[in-house]
């Protein structure tokens, strides 16, 4: 569609001038101005033509039946001139000889584009607190992370993906005053993380004491706790191996979670790598005379762009969360050289990304510029009943489980001979969570409601996933067909394929506005377009040869166009369902 878009701006572009010499539009603009109009009655595309009222000094009436003869296209039918507006409609021989067999020959490739090539981003997504819970706040980062690096890589970037672990902090301390004095190793290698899990919850509980029911705060727990933590920065052997063997058995865990979910990571350098990094940034920040010591706490002022001031050393001359970030931004440019490194968090930390890029800046790094936090609303969750082993967090776990527990009895009725059920219904659990997750813009604050998420007929990830099988259905069931054309003749047949073709208009949107829900909706729109040419128009019953195999074919391009969006959401391809 852009390059459809862009042979009509040129022409209008030119027409406007034709008017008046003086107009001051460009191509890029009128690509902007078009229009999807709400209704097929009013056309394909649309062109407003009241803003240019001004300049050519003419009624928009006046406008649009002066542009109407102007544009010319071998894409284009028609061309109305209708209250103001100029309404194209597209032709489907076009769309039959061009679109549909640039899809078919495109295959994978269709949609995607270039021109991040030669660039490189780095993303830096998921980064779980270890012994912390893995918990459902943590679903947005992951997948929409996971998706901007597909989306960047559709579009030609190198990727490079970071799960920056919370692998440092205070937290070991406690975990490892908790694991002596509550767990063993036994109990740690039978329960994994879910132990480690508990053994945190446990000892936060005894420090923070219930002062309501008389359970007073516990502060030498908390006093031991720091400690520890301590012996383990100065290198204490035992405490060292005890952390290691605590991240080593979350990060097990978490690649279970990843794997259900398609993802990879490039590195999982996470906090504790820094920590030798860290100095030479303080140092910076101290000779270029930014550091203020404020009650005895080190800080950069930062009152001149209405921010509180950003924490750097505390009063113990320990780090903290932007010390660390500041480290490793100037470690990931130094060793990756980024174009652009993107952090995907919740809404909550947009403070301290907002504090730290400016300290960047402030400290002259000259690729300030290049750090983008990308975002996202909270997440809650309603009518499933999840055991909340750890008080009143939902695991990401846990809500996969249910919803793979759920999709299996759901199949179990529907399709209880089907081959590779488990692994089916992992695909389709799994995939729904995602789905219902990424079909809101991601600053949308989300309320899990699991019996929408799982529903087969709504606009659900269980509904796409069935449309994909559908087609891959009917293409096995078609076996070989002849090379025929391509022949749209129907209006179902004329609006997927129309559909079809916005797809890399789509991807481009939402690079651009780090938005992956703009693929979920592309994606419901074709499989709405595509059930209803399933439905309406005969495919293999088709009487005429030339008809069957040309539906086959608008099959395989739907096929291949909701497969190649799948991809990009961290969604599976499920043949079957
Ligand atoms: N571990 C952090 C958390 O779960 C997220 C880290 C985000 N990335 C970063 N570079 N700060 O809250």
């Amino acid at each position: 569609m852009q390059t459809i878009k862009k042979r009509i701006a040129e022409q209008l572009v030119a027409a406007v001038k034709g008017i008046n010499d003086a107009a001051e539009l460009n191509v890029a603009d009128v690509v902007a101005m078009l229009e999807y109009p709400p209704d097929a009655n009013m056309g394909d595309l649309a062109f407003p033509c009241f803003k240019l009222s001004k300049t050519l000094r003419r009624a928009p009436v006046q406008i649009a039946a002066a542009l109407c003869d102007a544009v010319r296209d071998e894409a284009i039918a028609k061309v109305e001139a209708v209250s103001g507006y100029l309404n194209i409609t597209l032709s489907n021989d076009y769309l039959a000889t061009r679109v549909v067999p640039e899809i078919l020959e495109k295959g994978d490739a269709y949609g995607s584009s270039d021109y991040g090539k030669g660039k490189m981003v780095v993303l830096d997504y998921s980064s779980p607190n270890v012994a912390k819970p893995f918990h459902i706040g943590h679903l947005g980062t992951t997948v929409i992370g996971h998706s901007l690096r597909k989306l960047h890589e559709f579009v030609g970037y190198d990727c490079y993906g970071i799960n920056y672990l919370g692998d440092w902090g205070t937290q070991f301390g406690k975990l490892i005053v908790a694991y002596r004095k509550w767990g063993s190793r036994e109990a740690v290698i039978e329960g994994g993380i879910d132990k480690l899990v508990e053994l945190y919850v446990r000892i936060n509980n005894a420090i923070k004491g219930d002062p309501e029911n008389g359970i007073p705060a516990d502060d030498a727990l908390a006093e031991e706790s720091r400690a520890e933590f301590h012996k383990l920065e100065m290198g204490d052997e035992e405490n060292l191996a005890l952390w290691k063997w605590f991240v080593s058995i979350s990060l097990e865990e978490y690649e279970k979670t990843y794997k259900q979910l398609g993802i990879t990571f490039d590195s999982y350098k996470g906090e504790s790598f820094y920590t030798d990094k860290m100095p030479a940034e303080v140092q910076k920040l101290r000779d270029a005379g930014l550091l203020k010591i404020d009650d005895g706490a080190s800080i950069v002022d930062l009152s001149d762009y209405n921010m509180p001031p950003c924490l750097i050393l505390k009063r113990d001359g320990s780090t903290l969360y932007p010390t660390r970030d500041i480290a490793a931004a100037v470690y990931r440019k130094e060793t990756y050289k980024f174009d652009k490194a993107i952090y995907v968090t919740s809404a909550q930390q947009c403070l301290h990304f907002a504090q730290w890029f400016k300290v960047v800046e402030m400290m002259g790094y000259p690729w300030y510029d290049q750090l983008v936090h990308v975002p996202y609303g909270t997440v809650s969750l309603n009518g499933a009943k999840l055991a909340t082993r750890t008080g009143n967090v939902v695991l990401l776990k846990d809500l996969f489980a249910l919803a793979i527990e759920k999709v299996t009895a759901i199949m179990k009725e529907k399709n209880p001979n089907l081959e590779n059920g488990s692994e089916i219904a992992e695909a389709v659990g799994v995939g729904a969570i995602v789905f219902y997750y990424l079909t809101n813009n991601r600053m949308k604050d989300i309320n899990f409601v699991m019996e929408e998420a799982l529903s087969f007929d709504g606009n659900t990830g269980p509904y796409v996933q069935y449309t994909y099988a559908r087609a891959c259905s009917v293409l096995s069931r078609a076996g070989e067909v002849a090379d025929a054309p391509i022949e749209i003749t129907t209006e179902e047949e004329s609006a997927l394929v129309k559909t079809l073709c916005r797809f890399g208009e789509r991807v481009d949107a939402a690079v651009a506005d780090y938005e992956p829900s703009y693929i979920t909706r592309f994606i419901l729109d074709v499989a709405a377009a595509y059930n209803r040419f399933y439905h309406n128009c005969p495919i293999l019953s088709a009487e005429d040869e030339t008809v069957r195999a040309s539906r086959i074919r608008l099959t395989a391009a739907a096929k291949t166009v909701l497969g190649n969006a799948f991809d990009l959401i961290c969604l599976k391809k499920t043949e079957k369902v």
